[in-house]
C-alpha cells in the first residue's frame, strides 16, 4: 500500500508532513516534490532503506544517489569542507537545482548511496515541501528521481504513481514541479600548485546553466559535459551512461537551422510510417503543432522559451506511452542556457537517433 498525502506546495502544514517524515525515519520510501522533479527518498544512513530505493526503481547498483539536505550546515557533517569555489556556488545557488560532488566523510552514509565511490553528491532543493520534509525527518535523504529506471522523470505526483504505486510506502503530492529537468551535477578540481584557477566539471547539465556557473566563478574554468562522450571513457556521473528518460516507443529527432525544412522532414517521416500502418506521434512546439499531421501531436513549450520546454518535457514524453504510440518524431532546441540540459535528455530519449537537415 502506498500512502498518499496531498499538501499545499507553498505552505505545507507541518501536520500534513508528519506521517511522511515518520515513514522516512522508520526506513520507509517516500516520494516528494522538489523544484526539479519528484524524488524517491529514504534515510541515507540506513542501508536497508537505501536498498529498497534501488529495488523499487529497478536501478543498477553502480549508479550513486544524490543526498538531499535542508540546511547548509549539514554539508560539513557528510563531506570534506568545500573549497572556496564550491562555497561560492552554494552561496549563489542553494537552495536550488545544483548538486555538488564532494569527498564523502567515511562512515556517515550507507555505502550503497555512493555506490562504492569516495564522493557524494549533495543538494539542497528549493521547494518548501522538500525542505520541511527533510528537516522533519531529521536525516540526510537519499533521493533519485521517483521513476522506474529508464522512464522519463516524474514532474507530477501522477507520474510517480504510474511507475511506483504499490512499490513505495508513500507519496507527498505537492503539485507539479517547476524547472522540469533535474539538477546540474558539478565537481570541482582545485588547481595543482599556486598558479591559475581550478576547473569545475559539469557532470550532468541541468537546472543551473553553464553561463550561470561561469558568472558565479570568475577565473575558474567551467567545463561542460561533452554531448558525445567517448564510449570507452568512464562516465564521471555514472548515471549518464544508461539509457534514460525514454518513452517506450522509438523516437527520432530532426535538427536543422530552417524550421520549414525540419517540419517538412518530420512530416515526411510521419507520413511514411503512417503508410506502413504505424501509429505515429510527434513532439513539437506549440506554434508548430497546427502545421503537422500525426495520430498523436504533443505540443510542448513555445519557440524561444526554453524554460517552458524544460517544464513540460517529461510529461510530454510520457504522453506517447499513454497513447500507445510506437513511432515518434521530435524537434530539437538550441543548446544554450537550459537548452543544454533539454538536449541532453532528448538525445538519450531518442537513443541518439538524430536526422540533420
Ligand atoms: O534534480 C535532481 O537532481 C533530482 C531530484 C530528485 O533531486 N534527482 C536526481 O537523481 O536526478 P538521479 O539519481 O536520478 O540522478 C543522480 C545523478 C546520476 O547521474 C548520478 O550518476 C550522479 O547524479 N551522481 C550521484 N552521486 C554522484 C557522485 N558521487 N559522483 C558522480 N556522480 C554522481
Ligand atoms: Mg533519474
Amino acid at each position: 500500500m502506498t500512502a498518499y498525502w496531498k499538501v499545499s506546495p507553498e505552505q505545507p502544514q507541518p501536520e500534513s508532513l508528519a506521517e511522511a517524515a515518520q515513514t522516512l525515519k522508520q526506513g520507509g520510501l517516500v516520494a516528494f516534490p522538489t523544484e526539479t522533479v519528484y524524488g524517491l527518498g529514504a534515510d541515507a544512513r540506513q542501508t536497508r532503506a537505501v536498498e529498497q530505493i534501488f529495488k523499487a526503481k529497478g536501478r543498477p547498483s553502480d549508479n550513486p544517489l544524490i543526498v538531499h539536505i535542508a540546511d547548509r550546515s549539514q554539508v560539513e557533517a557528510l563531506a570534506a569542507s568545500p573549497d572556496e569555489a564550491v562555497s561560492r556556488l552554494l552561496d549563489a545557488f542553494w537552495p536550488g537545482p545544483l548538486t555538488v560532488v564532494l569527498p564523502v566523510r567515511p562512515g556517515v552514509l550507507s555505502p550503497l548511496v555512493t555506490a562504492g565511490l569516495d564522493s557524494v553528491g549533495l543538494r539542497m532543493p528549493d521547494h518548501p515541501v522538500a525542505l520541511q520534509l527533510i528537516a522533519a525527518a531529521g536525516c540526510p535523504v537519499a533521493a533519485p528521481s521517483a521513476n522506474r529506471s529508464g522512464r522519463p522523470s516524474p514532474t507530477q505526483a501522477q507520474h510517480v504513481l504510474e511507475d511506483l504505486a504499490g512499490r513505495i510506502d508513500g507519496i507527498v503530492d505537492g503539485g507539479p514541479t517547476g524547472v522540469g529537468v533535474e539538477s546540474t551535477v558539478v565537481e570541482y578540481t582545485p588547481a595543482a600548485g599556486e598558479a591559475g584557477g581550478g576547473v569545475l566539471h559539469i557532470l550532468r547539465p541541468g537546472g543551473i546553466t553553464a553561463a550561470q556557473l561561469r558568472e558565479a566563478l570568475p577565473g575558474i574554468t567551467v567545463r561542460e559535459a561533452s554531448a558525445h562522450q567517448e564510449p570507452s571513457a568512464a562516465p564521471r556521473a555514472p548515471g549518464m551512461k544508461y539509457t534514460h528518460y525514454a518513452p517506450r516507443g522509438v523516437m527520432t529527432l530532426v535538427q536543422g537551422d530552417a524550421p520549414e525544412r525540419v517540419l517538412a522532414r518530420i512530416q515526411r517521416e510521419l507520413d511514411e510510417a503512417h503508410a506502413r500502418g504505424e501509429r505515429t506521434g510527434v513532439l513539437t512546439y506549440r506554434e508548430h503543432a497546427p502545421l503537422l499531421r500525426a495520430d498523436h501531436i504533443v505540443a510542448c513549450g513555445s519557440v524561444g522559451d526554453l524554460e517552458s520546454l524544460a517544464h513540460g518535457l517529461y510529461a510530454a514524453l510520457r504522453e506517447f506511452d499513454e497513447a500507445g504510440i510506437h513511432f515518434i518524431m521530435g524537434e530539437t532546441c538550441p543548446e544554450e542556457g537550459i537548452g543544454a540540459a533539454i538536449m541532453n535528455r532528448l538525445r538519450k530519449a531518442a537513443g541518439d537517433r538524430i536526422i540533420h537537415v
